[in-house]
């Protein structure tokens, strides 16, 4: 007798990196001329609350423009996605966007949140559990730059994703254009895709919103030195470095550094790591796209542009996409 897997709802789906995939990043980061560290490991539970502070400060318009075109377009958006289909968000954080979308997809048969940050997704999941009863809920705590997978039981259900909050302007152009093709290959055929991508604007407000008043951007910065202290027997004074954000307009990004106040030897998992005075650690990228700037990556990764919605100031754009081979 064969005994059929049942996928049972209430196991969370976790995929677990690589035992040393932190340690070989920061060892690899810190060993290059301009030391860098991959901006996904700024996501542990404390970096998720903090990122959620950003998005409440008044310099920070990303999230609430976005909310803002969810809201006022949310039916045409969701008449883009397949009915009865399954919903898959990378990287879903909060879940605060997919909650605008939800009145309007009644027959979604399953919401799959994939998020790095396994703490808060499974926290996330309960919540979006308890304010939507029938909504079938099936969080999957994975790195999606890496090769996952979905769900068993999700079926011959339609796939279709939504990748909101600007999250692909955290990635190199190559990068992105690699991680839609993925997402494609995990969508199947005649997928469809909704993205949130943050738009090119003047300087100033760019810079502001990543250089809050508050310093609540510099405190999620520096969030990544302290989860190295604490997971990879690190000796930081996240004090000793200064949050630096500044927009490389050759590049069409925003950069994120940490630079050291002073000359300093760090010890990492028995290692040790000089920075002068004055260096630093470029922790993140923001790219800001055009509407076409974007369009012309997504055709790049196999993807069709097939509506792009926008605030009425033009900060920001939700694109629907679709899969073309
Ligand atoms: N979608 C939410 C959150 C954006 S913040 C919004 O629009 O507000 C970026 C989210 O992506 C975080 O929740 C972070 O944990 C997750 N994330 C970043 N890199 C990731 C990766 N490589 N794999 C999976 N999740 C990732
Ligand atoms: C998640 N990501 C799109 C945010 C951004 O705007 O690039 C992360 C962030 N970094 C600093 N502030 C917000």
């Amino acid at each position: 007798m064969t005994v059929k897997p049942v996928f049972n709802a209430a196991t969370p789906v976790t995929q677990a990196p690589a035992p040393d995939a932190f340690l070989d990043d920061v060892v690899q980061g810190f060993s290059r001329a301009q030391k860098t560290l991959p901006a996904k490991y700024f996501y542990d539970a404390a970096g998720s609350d903090l990122f959620e502070a950003i998005t409440r400060l008044p310099e920070y318009y990303p999230t609430r423009t976005e909310m803002r075109i969810l809201d006022a377009r949310g039916a045409e958006i969701a008449a883009a996605l397949p009915r009865g289909g399954a919903l898959v968000e990378f990287g879903s954080g909060s879940t605060a966007k997919v909650r605008r979308l939800l009145p309007h997809l009644p027959d979604l048969a399953a919401y799959v949140p994939v998020d790095v940050s396994g703490e808060f997704l499974q926290a996330q999941a309960a919540g979006l559990r308890r304010d939507f009863p029938a909504l079938r809920v099936e969080p999957v705590a994975a790195d999606f730059t890496q090769p996952f997978s979905l769900p068993a039981g999700l079926g011959d259900a339609p796939r279709a994703g939504f990748f909101p909050g600007s999250t692909i302007g955290n990635f190199e152009p190559e990068e992105a254009s690699r991680l839609l093709r993925q997402f494609g290959a995990i969508l199947g055929e005649d997928a469809v895709l909704v993205v949130g991508v943050d738009l090119v604007k003047a300087h100033a407000v760019l810079e502001a919103a990543y250089d809050d008043a508050a310093g609540v951007t510099g405190a999620f910065n520096r969030n990544v030195l302290t989860r190295i202290n604490r997971e990879l027997a690190g000796g930081f004074d996240p004090d000793a470095f200064a949050h630096r954000a500044v927009f490389n307009s050759q590049a069409s990004r925003i950069e994120m550094h940490l630079v050291s106040r002073v000359a300093q030897t760090v010890p990492v998992a028995g290692r040790r790591f000089d920075f002068a005075a004055g260096e630093s650690i470029h922790t993140e990228n923001s790219y800001k796209y055009t509407v076409e700037g974007f369009r012309a990556l997504a055709a790049e990764a196999g993807w069709t542009g097939t509506a792009v919605w926008t605030d009425p100031e033009a900060l920001f754009s939700v694109h629907a996409l679709k899969r073309v081979g």
